[in-house]
């Protein structure tokens, strides 16, 4: 039985990739919102239950309660991301950046996806072909970033691009059976996206099955070891950093 914990598992891409994971007998899925009860009574073959990444309180819980069924995670797909909120939106110029929404950003987009690492890698390390992958967004790429703006979401991304690059380098040396993977899953029609459509090709716009469907084939093909790059797009092309 494979073991998926899917962080932000409850709308948009998450929700998607839980769907697909869930019509194979063989997997299991701990599915998070911060909105899920904090407790796991049972144990099915989807579980939901709550995680906020930027608590570390709530990160353990988490833990504590997984540690309650298993006792090792076989894949961790962190969907988990913020962009804008009700109350604010990215910044088109440098006059609108502002300390709490790159706080706010820094602390979803970067800080919590290493956090949760941290507490879960013992599972990681307990699975036979373990792999931890983060939604990240290509425009996290420095070398890339030919229109500028969205300093916050770009900065937060870029940042977790670079936790990543450290842990593989940790890893390959103290867990080496851990595989790593940072994706960018392409403009996708969700919330996160919903403001910006207008201004798009809408010919380009995926939805969340198709994207989906594109994550699990690059985490497959990542677990086979087809997949050498760290930080790809939907179709597996590798991105600059
Ligand atoms: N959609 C796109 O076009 C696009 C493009 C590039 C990259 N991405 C990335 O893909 C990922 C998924 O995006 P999406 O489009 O599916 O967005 P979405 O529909 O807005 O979903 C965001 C998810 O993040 C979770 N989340 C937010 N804050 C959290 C926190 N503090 N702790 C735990 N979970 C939290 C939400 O869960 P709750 O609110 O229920 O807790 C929700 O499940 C994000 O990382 C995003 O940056 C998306």
């Amino acid at each position: 039985m494979n073991n998926i914990l899917i962080i932000g598992g409850n709308k948009g891409i998450g929700l998607a990739i839980c769907q697909k994971l869930l019509v194979s007998n063989n997997n299991r899925i701990f599915c998070t919102s911060r909105n899920y009860p904090d407790e796991l009574n049972t144990l099915d073959k989807l579980n939901n239950i709550q995680c906020d990444i930027t608590s570390i309180g709530s990160i353990k819980n988490l833990k504590q309660q997984l540690s309650k069924y298993v006792t090792h995670i076989d894949r961790v797909i962190n969907c988990a991301g913020v962009l804008h909120t009700n109350t604010y939106m990215p910044e088109k110029s440098l006059s609108q950046v502002n300390q709490e929404h790159l706080v706010d950003n820094y602390f979803v987009n970067a800080m919590g996806h290493i956090l949760l690492l941290q507490h879960i890698e013992k599972f990681l390390v307990a699975a036979k072909n373990p792999i931890a992958c983060s939604l990240s967004a290509r425009i996290a790429s420095i070398s890339d970033n030919y229109l500028g703006g969205w300093y916050a979401y770009r900065m937060s991304k870029a940042a977790l691009n670079m936790g990543y690059k450290t842990l593989e380098i940790e890893w390959k040396r103290k867990h080496p059976h851990i595989k790593i993977l940072l994706i960018h899953p392409g403009t996708t029609d969700t919330d996160l996206s919903k403001p910006f459509q207008k201004r798009m090709n809408l010919k380009t716009l995926q939805s969340s099955s198709q994207t989906a469907t594109m994550i699990n084939s690059q985490i497959n093909k990542k677990l086979n070891g087809e997949l050498g790059s760290l930080f790809v797009d939907f179709n597996g092309d590798n991105i600059e950093w």
